[in-house]
């Protein structure tokens, strides 16, 4: 099925001008970038963002990190684009992703990992609303 899913170009990424080579692979992959803007996220937005995470060791610094500098939030479609999207972007562990995966190519670590995917149809619908008003996305 042609699905959305919302994706974060993060700021180790936006830092280092990558988001046009990032960008490449989505649309080579037969991704469509279809809203997108640049954004300064809060510590409290990115906290709510992260909300599920709030339990876990690497929450507090996983928020400073998001807020640090401006990040690009996108939301993608495609045929299976939820998963298509976690397949282009690689393993979470850059150490761990496969050749020619985003990851492998540019992230710097676990944390600086330059992008975000949503994980599931739920938390695509979740994460698309949260960034993006229905004005915004266009058919
Ligand atoms: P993301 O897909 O944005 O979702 C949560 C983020 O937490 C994850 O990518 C990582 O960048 C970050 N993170 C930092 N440390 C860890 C860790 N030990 N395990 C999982 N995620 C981590």
């Amino acid at each position: 099925a042609i699905e959305r899913t919302l994706s974060i170009i993060k700021p180790d990424a936006t830092k280092r001008n990558l988001t046009g080579k990032i960008n490449a692979k989505f649309e080579e992959a037969g991704l469509r970038i279809v809203a997108q803007k640049r954004i300064h996220l809060s510590m409290a937005q990115a906290g709510q963002f992260y909300a599920e995470h709030k339990e876990r060791p690497f929450y507090g610094e996983l928020c400073e990190f998001m807020a640090s500098e401006p990040v690009v939030v996108q939301v993608l479609e495609g045929e299976g684009a939820i998963l298509k999207n976690r397949e282009v972007m690689g393993a979470t562990n850059p150490a761990n992703a496969a050749d020619g995966t985003i990851r492998k190519e540019f992230a710097l670590s676990m944390g600086e990992n330059s992008v975000h995917g949503s994980d599931s149809e739920a938390s695509a619908a979740r994460e698309i609303a949260f960034y993006f008003s229905g004005l915004e996305l266009v058919g």
